[in-house]
């Protein structure tokens, strides 16, 4: 049995997906019911916090693979619990962002899990995400409003990576039980974020527009959805990344012999949210 924690997330989704797809036994573990709905057929559920050990426990029962969602502040618990179920394989969602010159309180959270894991005496396997498009989502209401967003460094262009590929390389390592290893993982394009809102109006055949602003305003808007203390940081990143525009990685490829998804593809899939009335 493998179990998917953060199942109803972006990526934990299409990870149960995946496996099912692979004929895997799989379990959910998932924090809100209604949501639990979205879930394919053939999951076996488990609702819950994963704060709660009664709850781990329980989801845990039976499992040797597990997808592990960094939910930060009880991650050393949710370990030992592997331990003590006697896990084989965690592959732990992190972020690319623990490699950057500046890894801030992102990286330095994320880091920490990464040992955590590797000193657990698990058989461990990172996947490290770049920027994932799926935070693009968050423009699709202002988009459909007005048909513009606002934002600061408008030409920094970063390579963002379709959560299904994320999921597919998640899925790819615990089928083939790989451990000891981490993966980088990027779209196949540079974008800026004025590309992307030009390719999200394309293929929405509605007019979309980038509006540039002051980074102190920008910080206000990104307050919506980002973390506090990754604010400053997002925008750190977009700064430098005007200068050195992140480069692109094969690994997705390399990895599962697919193409990773373009930008186009990735807007096309969730079409619906862009054109969901304001
Ligand atoms: N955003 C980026 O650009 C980026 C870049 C690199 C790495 N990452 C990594 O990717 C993660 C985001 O992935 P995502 O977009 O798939 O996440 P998401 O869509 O926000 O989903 C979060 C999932 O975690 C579950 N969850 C949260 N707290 C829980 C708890 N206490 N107990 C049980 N389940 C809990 C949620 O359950 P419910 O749905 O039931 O609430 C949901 O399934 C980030 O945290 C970061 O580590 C992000």
């Amino acid at each position: 049995m493998i179990l998917v924690t953060g199942a109803t997330g972006n990526i934990g989704r299409n990870v149960v997906t995946r496996l099912l797809n692979h004929g895997r036994p799989v379990r959910a573990l998932t924090l809100d019911t209604a949501r639990e709905a979205g879930l394919p057929d053939g999951v076996e559920v488990v609702t819950g916090d994963m704060c709660e050990p009664r709850v781990l426990a329980a989801a845990l029962r039976d499992v040797r693979r597990v997808f592990l969602f960094p939910v930060f502040g009880v991650f050393d618990q949710v370990l030992s619990a592997c331990v003590a179920a006697k896990v084989e394989q965690v592959v732990l969602l992190s972020s690319a962002v623990v490699t950057f010159p500046e890894p801030g309180w992102l990286g330095r959270e994320q880091a920490r899990l990464e040992t955590a894991v590797r000193e657990s005496g698990l058989g461990w396997a990172f996947v490290r995400p770049t920027y994932l498009m799926a935070n693009d989502l968050n423009w699709a209401p202002r988009l459909a409003a007005t048909g513009a967003v606002t934002g600061a460094y408008g030409d920094a262009a970063l390579a963002p990576v379709d959560e299904r590929d994320v999921a597919a390389v998640a899925a790819h390592l615990l089928t083939n039980r790989l451990t000891g290893c981490t993966f980088e993982l990027t779209g196949p394009q540079a974008l800026s974020q004025v590309e992307r809102v030009r390719i999200i109006g394309e293929v929405t055949g509605r007019s979309a527009r980038f509006d540039e602003t002051s980074a102190g305003q920008a910080a206000r808007e990104l307050r919506e959805w980002v973390p506090e203390p990754a604010v400053e940081q997002l925008l750190s990143i977009l700064r430098s990344a005007r200068d050195r525009p992140h480069r692109v990685l094969d690994t997705v490829r390399t990895l599962i012999g697919e193409p990773p998804h373009t930008y186009a593809q990735w807007v096309a899939h969730h079409r619906d949210r862009f054109l969901a009335p304001a």
